[in-house]
């Protein structure tokens, strides 16, 4: 067992560390309050390979592991959670199904100006009437006599939704069939019959834009299909595996975060003419935001080390999401409690992580959702 990572894996970790630091959490305040997309911001990103951290070198991206990508996260979530969602909705659920599903094509023309930030991409499941029970959708795709699609329908709480080009999109071509029924579409967002609906007011991750969209008669080629008709259900289920790498390792940052403003409080805070670090139900609540810190890291890395060998890890993808976002949202209550009036000032950035963290916990599959798949990988029972 080899618990040291590559040189590769370590520079890479190096340059999303310095982008964090010098230009990410020095203006996460400022995203925070405007609700400001952070396009400068999310350039660098990909000037330094890090919105297609996975990606093949030959289609813009950095061809490195998936152990990389979470080392990376977990440093640009560490300095502002909504870049973190960004880049995660470009590299996982964008790139990740293209390039397993993908025709070369496809791979040249939609794959690459998004690992090179050149361009924003969106991932279309969910609808207002369907979140976790996702083959409820509604969108309907109508084959023609030329093979391609007829598309309309709309879909809700799209990340990047507002600012992206390109989409994949899951639709129904055959709503008799459920789950089989279901087709996964690159959408191209500046052709005629797409169009932007209401902006979501969110909690956290405010920079993060999201919206609704709509499917007005759009047109989709018979090149615009991903994968083989009727196969979208799996491919989508197939890339939120690998996407809830991304949102665990977003969460280990966000922890992170919190833990490591709440160590430096602790010494410097004084009550009863001591540091408020020296009393034991402070020091209680430092080992045990420690702990989960680490838990959820070496779970997220081994999901993350299934993944690069080729190996299974939907359960273990589930399983790192669940464990990161549950500690996350713990270890940024207590850094709440921790700092007290000052975590609740938004003079400090303790109460974001809070909001921030919140998120972890239902996007890319509610816990709820990731407990299921763990029980269903664990008893076979259904
Ligand atoms: N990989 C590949 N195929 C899979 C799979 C996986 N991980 N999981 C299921 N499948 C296949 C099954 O084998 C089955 O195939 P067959 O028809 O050939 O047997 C088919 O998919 C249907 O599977 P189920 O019967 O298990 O489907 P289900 O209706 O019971 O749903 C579920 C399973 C786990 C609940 C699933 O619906 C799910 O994950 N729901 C949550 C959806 C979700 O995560 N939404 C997040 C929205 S995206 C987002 O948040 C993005 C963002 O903006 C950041």
């Amino acid at each position: 067992m080899e618990f040291g990572f590559s040189e590769e894996q370590l520079m890479i970790q190096d340059v999303a560390r310095r982008i964090a630091q010098e230009k990410i959490a020095p203006s996460a305040e400022h995203h925070d309050r405007t609700g400001e997309f952070p396009l400068e911001n999310i350039r660098v990103l990909g000037e330094n390979g890090l919105m297609g951290i996975e990606v093949p070198e030959a289609y813009g991206g950095a061809g490195m592991d998936p152990v990389a990508y979470v080392l990376a996260m977990v440093e640009i979530a560490a300095g502002d959670a909504a870049h973190s969602t960004i880049m995660s909705v470009n590299n996982s659920l964008f790139c990740n199904g293209i390039l397993t599903h993908g025709s070369e094509e496809q791979k040249q023309t939609y794959v690459r100006a998004i690992a090179e930030g050149a361009e924003i991409g969106a991932f279309a499941l969910t609808e207002p009437q369907s979140g976790s029970d996702a083959t409820a959708m509604r969108c309907r795709a109508v084959r023609q006599d030329d093979g391609s699609y007829v598309i309309n329908g709309k879909k809700s709480w799209i990340t990047s939704g507002p600012v992206a080009k390109y989409i994949v999109l899951f639709a129904m071509t055959d709503p008799d069939k459920g789950a089989r029924g279901i087709t996964a579409f690159l959408v191209d967002a500046t052709r005629e019959g797409f169009g932007r609906g209401k902006t979501e007011p969110k909690l956290g991750i405010r920079a993060s834009a999201t919206c609704e969209i709509e499917f007005n008669d759009y047109v989709a080629r018979p090149e615009d299909v991903l994968g083989q008709e009727g196969e979208g259900f799996k491919i989508a289920m197939g890339v939120l595996d690998a996407g809830r790498i991304g949102i665990a390792s977003q969460a280990v940052g966000i922890g992170r975060a919190a833990y490591e403003a709440t160590l430096s409080y602790v010494k410097e805070r004084k009550a009863f003419g001591q540091p408020i670090g020296t009393f034991q139900m402070t020091q209680a609540k430092i080992a045990d935001m420690k702990c989960k810190l680490d838990a959820s890291l070496l779970l997220t890395l081994r999901a993350a080390w299934l993944k690069g060998q080729g190996k299974k890890f939907s359960a273990e993808a589930a399983i790192a999401k669940l464990t990161a976002s549950e500690a996350a949202m713990w270890i940024a209550h207590q850094a709440v409690q921790i700092h007290a009036g000052m975590g609740y000032s938004k003079e400090m950035p303790i109460e974001r992580y809070f909001r921030d963290a919140k998120i972890t916990e239902i996007y890319e599959g509610t816990s709820e959702i990731q407990r299921l798949v763990i029980a269903r990988s664990e008893t076979g029972l259904r």
